[in-house]
């Protein structure tokens, strides 16, 4: 799919994000603990993550309007879940569509290094037991559905079918592969997107599971492209990020230069920025562009949300690169 723009109206639901939304417990360490390995962190802090919910704050904050952003997900009954609620409401995320359940929220336990990488381990609580049925099927009708796959693949599917027969765009985003993934369920899940957002290693993954890999990250993105018929971004850290679309060639999407204290919820500040924008009518390219600044800008504070950029500050940071 080479073209996907369009508009809505204000004060709609513009993007849907069904997903994931958990509590994010950081250390900052020397070095990543190695199997076997005790690694010793100062403190940690407490902040708010889960990619679903990560990808609705970066889209909330460059759409600058509540209300256009909804998130459907699922947390426990406790302090966790209260504070996620608090926290996404006050981002002017529609929350009518968050499920109570009958699990703990969901909890990431998160090692930042000296150079910004992290390693994350999730505890997936009610995050497992969210339910596309459980949607008001009017919600269905956003424009664009941002899908990750914190959450139970089963309900993404039915998620994405049901925006793509109400003629929404889907953008799927392979984070993290899920384990027992088939080829199957990939093809479903592909045949029902519009955009694959990945990075180099779930592209590398996707490709091999289509049968279709290539030597380097263009070649698996083209061939993907092709043999899926959607567009496939694949972000590539500091080196910003590859589109193309189906039978077409890869380009670059830049990043700008930051210091990078820590690249947690750069990817998911990739996917939200470019639902929005495709959400305001941009073409996939253009969306990237914003997208991949916004990604850029994401990674200068410790935390997935913390440093998540207001639409000004991606369009400030858009004209200094230009
Ligand atoms: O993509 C970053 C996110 O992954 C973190 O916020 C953490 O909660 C995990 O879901």
């Amino acid at each position: 799919m080479s073209e996907i723009s369009g508009s809505s109206p204000p004060n709609e639901t513009t993007v849907l994000v069904f997903g994931s939304a958990n509590v994010d417990l950081i250390c900052r360490v020397r070095s990543i603990a190695r199997p076997g390995e005790t690694v010793l962190a100062p403190r940690y802090e407490q902040l708010f993550g889960g990619k679903g919910a990560n990808q609705a704050v970066a889209a909330a904050r460059a759409l600058g309007q509540s209300g256009l952003v909804a998130l459907a997900a699922a947390v426990g009954e406790d302090e966790f879940g209260t504070g996620i609620r608090q926290a996404l409401a006050a981002e002017g995320i529609d929350l009518s569509d968050l499920q109570i359940a009958a699990e703990p929220t969901g909890c990431a336990f998160i090692s930042i290094d000296r150079s910004g990488e992290n390693a994350i381990t999730v505890a997936s609580g009610a995050n497992g037991l969210l339910k596309a049925a459980a949607v008001s099927p009017a919600r269905f009708g956003a424009k664009v559905l941002v899908l990750q796959m914190e959450t139970p693949l089963s309900e993404n599917l039915a998620a994405a079918d049901a925006v793509r027969a109400a003629g929404g765009i889907v953008v799927v985003n392979l984070a993290p592969v899920p384990a027992d993934l088939g080829e199957a369920d990939l093809s479903h899940l592909l045949a029902a997107s519009d955009v694959l957002i990945v990075n180099e290693s779930e592209l590398t993954a996707a490709a091999m599971l289509c049968g279709v890999g290539g030597k380097e990250p263009a070649a698996s993105a083209e061939n993907l492209a092709r043999h899926a018929d959607v567009t496939v971004i694949a972000t590539l850290g500091s080196k910003g990020a590859i589109l193309v679309s189906a039978g077409e060639t890869a380009e670059p999407v830049p990043a700008c230069p930051v210091e990078v204290i820590d690249t947690t919820g750069a990817g998911d500040t990739f996917v939200g920025v470019f639902a929005a924008a495709l959400s305001q009518g941009l073409a996939a390219p253009q969306a990237a562009r914003r997208a991949a600044v916004a990604a850029s800008l994401a990674c200068r504070k410790v935390g997935a949300q913390t440093a998540m950029p207001s639409a000004a500050e991606i369009d400030e940071a858009l004209r200094e690169i230009r």
